[in-house]
This record gives structure tokens, sequence and C-alpha cells, in this order.
């Protein structure tokens, strides 16, 4: 894939270059790099990290890097296992995740690692998901409920309505979608998103919630919603093999049936 538009900083100038003499196995990665605080343009640092002791995910190859040749290296990072989504961001081309990566599925030569683009920077890797997570917020992620709760059991859910949760469930909300939708890049202040509208699906095909009507009236607005072009960017992206487009091309066919 080609890639995706640099970070919205993006006077970028060439950096420092890190050896590493003696290496059995040497890698280069290209890592953007920008302080708010040293008052400096971004740059990209380039860092040669010796394959023969390195894990073999590119958050390995960071870890390494901050650990062995400059601490000032700043990413995040929680889980290691592709389940926080707190290291989503654009490797060789592609926004995904630092620790699912594979260094030897990236292209030969230099791998060039840079924030998610399109949202504002925090510093070098970190973007700031603080709009992110509004929209989210927007769409009150949690069961809505009328009827009381049963008093002897949770409120329970057939298989078959349990299985229509498969493929919204497990979004670890890492971003890379939103971040990779150029519709998004647009229109971000008032679209929604592919993230935060698989998640309003998530809710809205949940069998025990009991809010559907005013979930479908929030998203019935030109820009929510219907901004979304199918370009397909989050489905090709999304590290965890999910299909945003799908979910919200159902959201619009429930908008169409309740119009009929
Ligand atoms: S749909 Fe995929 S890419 Fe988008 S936030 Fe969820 S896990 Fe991340
Ligand atoms: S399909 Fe829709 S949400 Fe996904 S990248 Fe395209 S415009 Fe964005
Ligand atoms: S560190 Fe948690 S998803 Fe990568």
């Amino acid at each position: 894939m080609a890639e995706f538009a640099l970070p919205k900083n993006s006077q970028i100038q060439k950096g420092r270059h890190f050896d590493s003499p003696g290496a059995k196995q040497p890698r280069t990665f290209r890592v953007y790099r920008w302080n708010p605080d040293d008052g400096l343009n971004p740059r990209v640092d380039t860092y040669e990290v010796d394959m023969a002791s390195c894990g073999p995910m590119v958050l390995d190859a960071l870890i390494k890097i901050k650990n062995e040749i400059d601490p000032t290296l700043t990413f995040r990072r929680s889980c290691r296992e592709g389940i926080c989504g707190s290291c989503a961001m654009n490797i060789d081309g592609t926004n995904t995740l630092a620790c699912t990566k594979a260094i030897e599925d990236c292209s030969s030569g230099d791998v060039p690692i840079y924030p998610l683009p399109a949202m504002e920077v925090v510093k070098d890797l970190v973007p700031d998901l603080t709009h992110f997570y509004a929209q989210y917020a927007s769409i009150k992620p949690w069961i809505r409920t009328a009827s009381p709760a049963p008093s002897d059991r949770e409120r329970l859910q057939s298989p078959e309505d349990r299985k229509k949760l498969d493929g919204l469930y497990e979004c670890i909300l890492c971003g890379c979608c939103t971040a990779g939708c150029p519709s998004h890049w647009w229109n971000g202040d008032r679209y929604l998103g592919p993230a935060v509208l698989l998640q309003a699906y998530r809710w809205i095909v949940d069998s025990r919630d009991e809010d559907t009507g005013a979930r479908l009236d929030d998203l019935e607005d030109p820009f929510k919603l219907y901004r979304c072009h199918t370009i397909l960017n989050c489905t090709r992206t999304c590290p965890k093999g999910l299909n945003p487009a799908r979910a919200i091309a159902e959201i619009k066919k429930l908008m169409v049936a309740r119009r009929t």
C-alpha cells in the first residue's frame, strides 16, 4: 500500500544517524521524531539495530532502540500482544500495531516508522487521541436499557444473537482504521470515522440494548455517518482483520429499512 499522508506538522528534516558497530545482522529503521519542547522542526532519525540480538517484531526493535541506543525515543505500548491497541503507528507505509508487525514482513531496505497519520502528535510516535476518544464517547458505548434488570440473573442473549457481535467485539480501538480513512482526514471534525461507527454498530445489533431507535437517530446526519464513501482503507489496514466498512454499510441498510 502507498504511504499514508504524513503527520500534520510535517516539515520533516534529516535527523541523526546511530550506527551499530560490529552488528552481525544490521537493519535500519527510519523513525519520526518531534519534541514540542525543543522548538525544532520534526526530523527523521536513523537507527541501525542488530537483528542477531533483537526480537522479531517492530516493537522489539523500538524497545531495543530506547533501551540501548536512544532513551529519548517516545512511543506508547502496553500489552505486546495486539490487545491494548496502544502501539498503533504507521510502519512501512501501513497503519498497524508495532507489537504484531514482524520486521521480516516489512519491505526490504530501511523500515520507515511514523505516528498514525492525520492526527496531532504529542511527541515522536505518540498521536493525540483526545478527539478520537471524544467521538467514541459521543455514541454512548454501553448497553442502554429501559426495562428493569432481572433480579435473579444477568440479561441473557441467545447464541445466535451473541454471534452477531463477532467481528465487532474484537475491536481494540487502536485507531489504525480511522487514521487511514481519507473521509476522516477531510471531515474528521464531524465524520465519526470507521472505528467509532463499527463500535456504534456493535451496540445497535446487541440484542440486549433497548435504545436502537435513538442510536440510529443520532447517526442520521449528513456528516456523522454518510461521509463514508466506501474507500475501504479501513478494512485493508485493520490489524485485527475486522471490516469497519461492512459495519458502516449495515448501519446504512438499517437507516433505509426503517424509512420504508
Ligand atoms: S476496527 Fe480495527 S483498525 Fe479500527 S480501531 Fe478497531 S481494531 Fe483498530
Ligand atoms: S470505507 Fe468509509 S470508513 Fe472506511 S476508509 Fe473508506 S470512507 Fe473511511
Ligand atoms: S502493545 Fe498492546 S497492541 Fe501493541
